[in-house]
């Protein structure tokens, strides 16, 4: 049992009174809040967790720091849909009271057995200002929704031995019988790597050992954070946050990083043979993304649209962060691809449609920050185009395509309000670009998600622009013709 205690571990049970209706009276009428994408009413919001579609609903926890927007104590926030956009909070789902989660209910995931839902979780143990350890942890939900811990948790308790305190992230599946755990780790000698486990009741887990990761860049990172495991038609997909990996050009810019690797996962010999692997998004802010199947079999992945520790603007109102918008994933040609799920169609309103020839700068005055755009682009003899989002006199945001160098680059230098301006103010991506292009946008306030090529190459950012900077401009040095089709979105959360 660990003595180590700071102000910040403390849960939400030990509130003082009136302290959460003043956090939330001070989070609420923030202008960045976002209106369609998952958020905090307050406090901090950190990885999407133990997400599944169950008993008619699609369930979701995020990681939630109640008291601030600093990494404290986490709980599980729970919330329910049952149309994956409009989502109902429906409270705490964890909270960490026990001793062997001492120091947060960390990042998990969920798997339906028996008509119940399990959630894999890690209980945090801060040992001292330094020192942690870890245990794996279970919660169980019933038919009606209602959760309870284990009796006999933790159900594997510290972490094995060539291994130091960071073990986290169960991702639990099922296959020919048996239940796998993957964890995120770091070894002794201070580099990242996935361990297995293995159990015939989902309760009871034996040590594997290391899975060897055949094909993947050798400088490895410290530690690998939240894997996550999908069968997309008959391909095992692996996706990760590993920290400290090197920068390869374009790729892996930001502090941590996300990366994805297509390949098959032999279980027998504790090994994932990769065929290809790429950097999962190119934008700044994106982090500890989680899958899951829902009733339709469709691939759907959320992701923390943050970063580390990162201060943000919205601080000083003391709530932070939000999630991706959920996406479908789909795999074409050993390239993983990503859309919003179609159910973003629910929320549309306010129809703007325009066909048209630009060549110069076309300006579309909107009054609106949470919004659909989408563009399909003819590039005629144009080789630079692209487009200003969040305009107004005193700045924007830049999405420009280079036909020569086949670049796209997303630029947020022109912005106010600058975050991380240490990690550069632009992110790049290399595509060829064809004569035709379809870009497709969301905006919320203070995120956005771009999708190119039907999802080939997606950036998602945070942005904290002005309050009145809300204007679109299309500019291109020589004819582009396109076609225009904007949506207002409703709020849904
Ligand atoms: C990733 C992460 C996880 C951990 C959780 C704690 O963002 O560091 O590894 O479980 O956040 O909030």
């Amino acid at each position: 049992m660990s003595k180590y205690k700071e102000a910040k571990y403390r849960t939400i049970y030990e509130a003082r009174d009136g302290e959460l209706q003043e956090l939330e009276n001070k989070a609420k009428n923030d202008f960045w809040k976002p209106n369609y994408h998952i958020h905090p009413e307050y406090g901090l919001l950190n990885d999407p967790n133990g997400l599944a579609y169950y008993k008619g609903k699609y369930r979701l926890f995020h990681q939630w720091y109640p008291f601030g927007t600093i990494h404290g104590m986490k709980h599980w926030a729970q919330l329910e849909s049952t149309d994956l956009v409009n989502w109902e909070r429906v409270g705490v789902g964890i909270t960490p009271t026990e001793t062997y989660e001492s120091h947060g209910a960390y990042s998990g995931t969920s798997i339906e057995i028996d008509e119940k839902l399990y959630l894999y979780y890690t209980g945090n143990i801060k040992l001292d200002k330094v020192n942690r350890s870890a245990n794996q942890c279970l919660a169980i939900m019933n038919k009606n929704g209602e959760i309870e811990k284990y009796k006999n948790n933790p159900i594997i308790l510290g972490t094995p031995d060539g291994y130091t305190g960071h073990v986290r992230d169960p991702k639990v599946f099922k296959k020919d019988n048996e239940f796998y755990m993957i964890l995120g780790a770091q070894r002794i000698d201070e580099t990242g790597a996935f361990i297995m486990y293995k159990s015939k009741d989902a309760l009871e887990w034996e040590f594997l050992g290391e899975l060897a990761i055949k094909g993947f860049i050798e400088k490895s990172g410290y530690m690998w954070e939240c894997p996550d495991y999908i069968n997309i038609d008959g391909r095992d997909i692996l996706i990760f946050s590993p920290q400290g990996i090197d920068i390869e050009e374009e790729k892996y810019n930001n502090l941590f990083n996300v990366v994805y690797m297509i390949g098959e996962l032999d279980l027998a010999n504790l090994e994932f043979k990769v065929e290809s692997y790429d950097e999962f998004d190119a934008g700044f802010d994106f982090y500890a993304p989680q899958s899951f199947k829902d009733k339709e079999g469709r691939s759907l992945l959320f992701a923390w649209a943050g970063m580390g520790e990162f201060k943000y603007p919205t601080d000083k109102n003391l709530w932070a962060n939000c999630l991706t918008f959920p996406r479908e994933l789909t795999i074409k040609d050993n390239r993983l691809y990503q859309l919003p799920a179609k159910e973003l169609s629910l929320l549309r309103k306010d129809e703007e449609i325009i066909n048209e020839k630009v060549n110069g700068i076309k300006k579309f005055e909107n009054n609106n920050n949470s919004y659909e755009l989408e563009l399909d682009i003819k590039t005629l003899n144009s080789k630079n185009f692209g487009l200003n989002l969040l305009v107004s006199d005193k700045e924007k945001l830049t999405l420009s395509f280079d036909k020569k160098n086949k670049k796209v680059v997303l630029d947020r230098s022109n912005l106010i309000h600058k975050i991380a301006e240490e990690f550069g103010q632009q992110r790049k991506v290399k595509l060829d670009i064809s004569d035709e292009i379809n870009i497709k946008i969301l905006v919320d306030n203070s995120i956005v998600e771009i999708f190119i090529n039907n999802g080939e190459k997606v950036f998602t950012s945070r942005v904290f622009p002005l309050n009145n900077s809300k204007n679109i401009e299309i500019f291109s040095e020589d004819d582009i013709e396109y076609s225009y089709r904007k949506y207002n979105l409703k709020k849904s959360i």
